[in-house]
């Protein structure tokens, strides 16, 4: 009888052990999904099917990938800000075209589309410091171009996105000018947790409690809430109340500079009261018309300075 028992709990460890090992090796592959299942990692369209203006950037991360990015402009003159575009984990630039055409438009700016390395039409395998390394060649080669206003940069991250541009904005403070970030998380390791919630005793972000003994193990921990209070320019929070993301960008707002937080404020009622659904591809009317006002730039001066009084809310 006895023997019979251990057999059952060793059964049971060597499953735990086995899924946790599992988890482990395969990380990669469920972070980044450039690959949905169902559709190809080619893009199905490019912005001339939406009757977009564009041009296909081929670019160099500073270890030799090549990249692939979309460079839609407003207009050939290129007037207004330029967005830079960082999409979240699954899919690829093509699948936020449609959203990007109401950016354009709406917003009256142009937007930068990387695809990270293994994504799109980029060449290698997905990687944290792969892709901080290649948003870091999408930025340079915002910065060399002359026919973009350079003053009124402004970095748009969704999701994974979201811990891309953190990244790139704290590396970058005098190049770019404001950061918005749209339903981003703290970190992998606290995301492991919202997904499995078996994993929250054994993986956790800088605010959770635990041994977090698999916390090493994580390769891509993305950990934006580590990262956000060295951002010094102004950041703007998206977020659905229904989105299972959003206590993590309560916890991001409480790290946030002094100025994220002074301009948090202001859209903290905006993001509490009119946000009832969980935002997807379509950005409704009401985070545009913020969006716009934040990325207002004082033309007098050049400089960038986001209006929140103006935004009415
Ligand atoms: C990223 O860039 C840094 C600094 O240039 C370099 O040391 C590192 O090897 C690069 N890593 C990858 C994966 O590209």
């Amino acid at each position: 009888m006895e023997g019979y028992w251990s057999l059952i709990l060793y059964g049971i460890g060597g499953i735990l052990a086995t899924s946790v090992g599992l988890l482990v090796a395969f990380q990669e592959k469920l972070i980044y999904v450039p690959v949905v299942p169902g559709l190809t990692k080619s893009y199905p369209i490019t912005p001339a099917r939406l009757r977009l203006l564009y041009e296909d950037v081929w670019l160099r991360s500073s270890d030799g990938v090549r990249l692939h990015a979309w460079f839609i402009k407003l207009a050939p003159d290129c007037r207004g800000p330029t967005i830079v575009f960082f999409q979240e984990n699954a899919g690829n630039i093509a699948h936020r075209l449609e959203m990007v055409r109401i950016m354009l438009q709406r917003l009256q700016c142009n937007v930068f589309m990387l695809s990270y390395r293994g994504y799109g039409a980029s060449d290698g395998f997905p990687s944290q410091q792969g892709i901080i390394n290649d948003s870091q060649a999408a930025l340079d080669h915002l910065i060399q171009r002359t026919d973009i206003d350079k003053s009124r940069l402004v970095v748009f991250g969704r999701s994974l996105g979201g811990a891309v541009g953190t990244v790139l904005c704290k590396n970058n403070p005098d190049k770019i000018g404001a950061l918005i970030l749209e339903n981003t998380f703290t970190s992998i390791l606290d995301m492991a947790g919202v997904l499995l919630p078996f994993l929250r005793y054994f993986i956790g972000g800088s605010n959770s409690k635990g041994p977090k003994v698999l916390n090493r193990f994580v390769r891509s921990p993305w950990s934006t809430i580590d990262v956000v209070g060295q951002v010094k320019q102004p950041i703007l929070l998206l977020s659905g109340l229904r989105d299972e993301m959003n206590f993590l960008m309560a916890c991001i707002w409480t790290r946030g500079s002094l100025e994220a937080i002074a301009i948090g404020e202001r859209y903290n009622s905006f993001w509490k009261k009119m946000y009832q659904r969980k935002m997807n591809d379509e950005i409704p009317a009401r985070a545009i018309a913020i969006v716009s006002v934040f990325i207002h730039v004082d033309q007098a001066g050049n400089k960038f300075s986001p209006r929140s009084e103006d935004a009415n809310i």
